[in-house]
């Protein structure tokens, strides 16, 4: 199967496509140059088919990261560029795309005390940015729907090679769970559906059911190993506005 992996560049890329390269062949794209990277801006209607010719799946990392911005910023990457490649998707036949969502589509049922958090239970968006997340998976919805496209949503954890604060312990997702998630997200019967990615954490926030029994995925590593050294987290900020900015890290 060739996978095209948008985004390649960015944190997540650059920790899953060796992990992808052990089974697939990649087609790795960015705005920004890396190795092996076709460098190109996706919002590019020439250069998305382009880079989708000949491609059986797509993993769509590139995108807007940061939970604190705002919809002004994050509408074109987010949103605007998720309907784009999905229709790209379908013009150049490809048949599966899995979308990067996050843990923030669903953490406002943490901030209310509704853990460990299900992935059955509707969104509950903490900030504009789990909003625009909760919007992308619609988007995937409607193309598995109404044109056929396979589309997996991934609510990703806090991804990184290992947890940066204490807040992180709950929903981090490690590098090679990462791997075998989105592995598992490529080879799954499923013509769509949203689903948890965190690590099988020791006291996570997060259910992992339906990613276990729908697309197989089997979590190998725990961020309790990291409890006794990581550090503390930073004092939160006095401005509500600035909520958004602890994102995953406040809440995971
Ligand atoms: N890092 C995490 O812990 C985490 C957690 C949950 C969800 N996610 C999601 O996973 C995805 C990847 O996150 P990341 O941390 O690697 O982000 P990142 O910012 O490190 O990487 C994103 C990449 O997308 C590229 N990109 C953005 N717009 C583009 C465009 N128009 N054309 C081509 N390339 C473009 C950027 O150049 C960048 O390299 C994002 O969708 C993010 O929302 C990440």
């Amino acid at each position: 199967m060739t996978v095209l992996v948008t985004g390649a560049a960015g944190g997540v890329g650059r920790l899953l496509a060796p992990r992808l390269a052990e089974e697939f062949d990649l087609v790795l794209t960015d705005q920004v140059a890396a190795p092996g990277v076709i460098i190109g801006d996706l919002t590019d209607p020439g250069f998305r088919s382009e880079v989708l010719t000949g491609v059986d799946a797509v993993v769509h990392l590139a995108g807007d990261a940061d939970p604190e911005h705002d919809w002004s910023r994050l509408r074109v990457p987010n949103a605007d560029l998720v309907a784009g490649l999905l229709d790209a998707a379908v013009a150049a036949g490809v048949g599966r795309v899995v979308l990067a969502s996050s843990a923030h589509a669903m953490a406002g049922h943490v901030d209310a005390g509704r853990i460990p958090v299900r992935e059955d239970w509707p969104p509950s968006p903490c900030c504009q940015y789990g909003a625009v997340k909760v919007f992308a998976e619609a988007l995937g919805r409607a193309y598995a729907a109404s044109w056929g496209l396979r589309v997996i949503c991934l609510r990703l954890g806090g991804v990184r090679e290992r947890p940066v604060a204490r807040s992180w312990l709950p929903g981090w997702l490690s590098p090679g769970d990462l791997g075998r998630l989105v592995g598992a997200a490529l080879r799954a019967d499923v013509e769509f559906g949203t689903y948890h990615g965190m690590s099988a954490n020791t006291g996570s926030h997060w259910d992992l059911s339906r990613a276990r029994a729908e697309l197989g995925y089997v979590p190998l590593d725990d961020s309790i190993r990291y409890a006794g050294d990581v550090p503390d987290d930073l004092v939160a900020e006095p401005d509500p506005r600035a909520r958004p900015r602890l994102g995953l890290a406040h809440r995971s």
